[in-house]
């Protein structure tokens, strides 16, 4: 066994797409009722825990930008944990960054599910699974699909509520990754919604391919270059947005043509970053080993 304080706990958080995302309406709490089929990308930051330490790094290609204080997801994900009762000796964080901000693909939120996974693995008193599921919703609304780490998730409510599932078939991507961020909550706003009349659609089976998203045109309208970037990336395949944006992606018949595909975007596109990644059908564990120096 190792020393107590040079145990290290690491977990890899993985992105989610939204294959398909419809807006129902805006409710009275404010907050978007919406219907999406989501599912998790190979394409991975990785969160480490160090128990008997103290503090929160961050490091990785989309390190800056991230709050090292107290409004990181991440601490608060430990600070809410720890408010209701779980129990666990003092831990430092070290966050690898790979998964841009403001992206729709949600890293913060994912980190956050990591987060409650790790404490829990430490914990000398842990908490039950429905609390730790409150918990992770008032994190943010994509984080109890992180918490849950299933395969295609057909997704209610403002994304907490699982409405249907589906083994996800092998299916390569590429991830289109712009160096623009976009705030979910504009693109919300920007939509102009209508109050929700109360109905949903039934839970259709995972679609072969992907679905419209709703939120689409409200981020193009409050960045039109993104727009117009769009329609030049859409000349190599079947274009989609995941969640308010601004990551795309492109659905591939094999890893191959991905791996082509994003290799002729790079060449094409300098400030893209691209990734061929396939869905995930089976999701990582945490691993023990020593802590990074
Ligand atoms: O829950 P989360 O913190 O991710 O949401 C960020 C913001 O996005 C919310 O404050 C809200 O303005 C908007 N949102 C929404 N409906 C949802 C999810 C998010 O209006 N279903």
């Amino acid at each position: 066994m190792p020393e107590i304080d040079s145990v290290a706990w690491r977990l890899l958080c993985p992105a989610k797409i939204n294959w398909d995302l419809k807006v129902l309406g805006r409710r009275p709490d404010g907050f978007h009722e919406l219907r999406s089929w989501f599912a998790a990308v190979a394409f991975f930051d990785r969160l480490e825990l160090q128990v008997g330490a103290k503090g929160f790094r961050c490091q990785g290609p989309q390190a800056e930008g991230v709050p090292l204080s107290e409004s990181n997801l991440v601490l608060q994900a430990e600070r809410s944990w720890r408010q209701a009762g779980g129990e666990a000796p003092s831990v430092a964080w070290c966050l690898r960054k790979n998964i841009p901000a403001g992206a729709g693909l949600g890293g913060g939120s994912s980190n956050a599910a990591a987060a409650l996974h790790l404490l829990q693995e430490v914990a000398q008193r842990r908490l039950a699974e429905p609390r730790l599921s409150e918990i992770a919703l008032q994190l943010g609304s994509d984080v109890p699909f992180f918490l849950n780490r299933g395969g295609g998730q057909w997704r209610g409510g403002r994304g907490e509520v699982v409405l249907a599932e589906a083994a996800l078939p092998e299916t390569w991507i590429v991830l289109l990754l712009p160096p623009v961020s976009l705030s979910t909550p504009k693109v919300f706003q920007a939509l102009q919604a209508d109050p929700w009349d109360g109905l949903a659609p039934p839970p259709p089976p995972w679609p072969r391919n992907p679905g419209p998203n709703d939120l689409q045109r409200a981020a193009y309208r409050l960045q039109p270059d993104l727009a117009a970037a769009a329609e030049d990336w859409a000349r190599f395949g079947d274009l989609h947005m995941s969640g308010s944006g601004a990551a795309h992606f492109l659905v591939c018949p094999d890893q191959a043509s991905a791996q082509r595909t994003a290799a002729s975007l790079q060449t094409a596109f300098a400030d893209l970053q691209v990734e061929a990644v396939p869905l995930l059908p089976k999701w990582p564990q945490p691993i023990q080993g020593a802590a990074t120096p």
